[in-house]
């Protein structure tokens, strides 16, 4: 394995977690480049469930070190958790998990400000953990970034500075009551202190690696129609998913990026609200959100579900440059007697066959479909592309036409055996 950016190849929830687990095999190092805690990466090793919201899921791997990058928005509090779950698991993080210095911190105004904001008309449906407002502070230039945690004097002047002028907006827009200095500043100081051994520079320490033949595994969070320039905005998280964000967000250049594999649902879902041109309606939708276990693993709202549209997952070729496919809960789709995929859109009688970015026409349009036979068998013990059944195969092949990619991997499964390797 070489240097290798996974990302979602959806709006999220793409079944990435156990993905990289088992890729994290033949890592050295596995490393988170954007988004928070608003993501959920489940790994299940026999018939343990772990769900990771910050650190990467390659941490089960005794070899693999764990990167938090510079793109990433880290609550301190959800990443102690997550250490010390980790810790009563028999993992100890110190040594195995660092955190960028430059990485900028969630505090507790940009939950509140998230939730507010929720709480209006025009709601984007999101996870409520502040990622929003902490990256809208990083843009503004205004963040409070992991090394200020660890500097008391830097952390005072601009803790003060951004208290003072959420209250001031947060009274006015919301008649929010306002945060006190005080116990912020002291809580945050004490967090600077337990996580201050996971703190380090990271960009020195990836591109080092890479630089001695390390294995890089880059772990996308959220998924591509979430991505804040190339999703459907403003119904997206505020990161690059995309596997762009890879570079920006730990500070390796693209030329040290060997290959980009992309995660797709042999379905579609999407949380939160949003065009969702594929939507089933009410009997399906709950059949495959049941069947899928389609519950947020963070916030654990119901999953929007739908049939998988190839115009958008195409898309998600291009925009990543996703060289391979992992196509994922291919036996939730085991007892459908007919299959659809979308293969383009229709707005005001005119036919889109490439994702239109314009997003009038995203929430207007009529899919097209093209309708395939279900193959009624049970896939989940299934270990070689040749058991499946012939319809199932059809499948993947169609997939792999209309994408235009090539699909490496097709999981049956959540546990770690449910996978089948693509050899021919
Ligand atoms: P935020 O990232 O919490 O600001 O939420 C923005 C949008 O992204 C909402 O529609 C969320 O449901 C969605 N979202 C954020 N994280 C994830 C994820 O890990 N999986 C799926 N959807 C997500």
């Amino acid at each position: 394995m070489s240097n290798t950016v996974i990302v979602g190849a959806q709006w999220g929830d793409e079944g990435k977690g156990k993905i990289i687990d088992i890729l994290s095999k033949d890592a050295d190092y596995v490393v988170r480049y954007q988004g928070g805690n608003n993501a959920g990466h489940t790994v299940v090793i026999v018939s343990e469930e772990f769900i990771f919201h910050l650190i990467p899921s390659g941490v089960l791997h005794k070899k693999a070190i764990c990167v938090i990058g510079n793109g990433v928005v880290v609550d301190p509090k959800a990443l102690l958790s997550e250490i010390a779950m980790l810790r009563s698991k028999g993992i100890e993080a110190s040594g195995k998990v660092f955190v960028s210095e430059q990485a900028h911190v969630i505090f507790p105004y940009h939950q509140t400000m998230d939730s507010l904001r929720e709480s209006k008309k025009g709601k984007i449906g999101t996870t409520k953990r502040g990622i929003g407002p902490c990256y809208a502070d990083k843009v503004s230039r205004c963040g409070i970034r992991v090394q200020d945690l660890l500097d008391p004097k830097a952390l005072k002047e601009k803790l003060q500075s951004n208290i003072e002028e959420k209250n001031k907006s947060l009274a006015a827009i919301y008649k929010f009551e306002g945060f006190s200095f005080d116990g912020i500043y002291k809580e945050y100081l004490e967090y600077g202190r337990e996580i201050k051994k996971y703190v380090t520079n990271t960009t020195f320490l990836i591109n080092n690696a890479i630089a001695k033949k390390k294995r890089v595994l880059f772990e996308g969070a959220q998924g591509t129609l979430l991505d804040i320039d190339h999703g459907t905005y403003p119904y997206v998280t505020s990161s690059n998913a995309t596997a762009g964000g890879a570079c920006t967000g730990t500070g390796v250049g693209p030329s040290r990026i060997d290959k980009v594999i992309g995660v797709v649902k042999a379905y579609t879902t999407r949380v939160g609200e949003g065009p969702f041109p594929t939507e089933f309606e009410a009997p399906l939708m709950e059949k495959i959100r049941k069947k899928g276990k389609e519950y947020g693993a963070t916030t654990g709202r119901p999953r929007r579900c739908g049939w998988f549209d190839a115009v958008l997952g195409r898309y998600s070729v291009m925009v990543n440059g996703i060289d391979e496919l992992v196509v994922t809960k291919l036996d939730v789709l085991d007892d459908l007697d007919k299959i659809k995929i979308a293969v383009g859109y229709k707005f005001n009688g005119k036919l889109y066959k490439d994702f239109p970015t314009n997003s009038t026409v995203v929430e207007g349009c009529e899919p097209v479909y093209e309708t395939h036979d279900g193959w009624l068998e049970d896939t989940t013990r299934v270990k070689k592309l040749s058991g499946l059944p012939l319809n199932a195969r059809k499948y993947i092949n169609r997939l792999e036409k209309l994408l235009g990619a090539h699909v490496s991997m097709v999981s049956t499964g959540s546990k770690r055996d449910q996978l089948i390797k693509r050899i021919d």
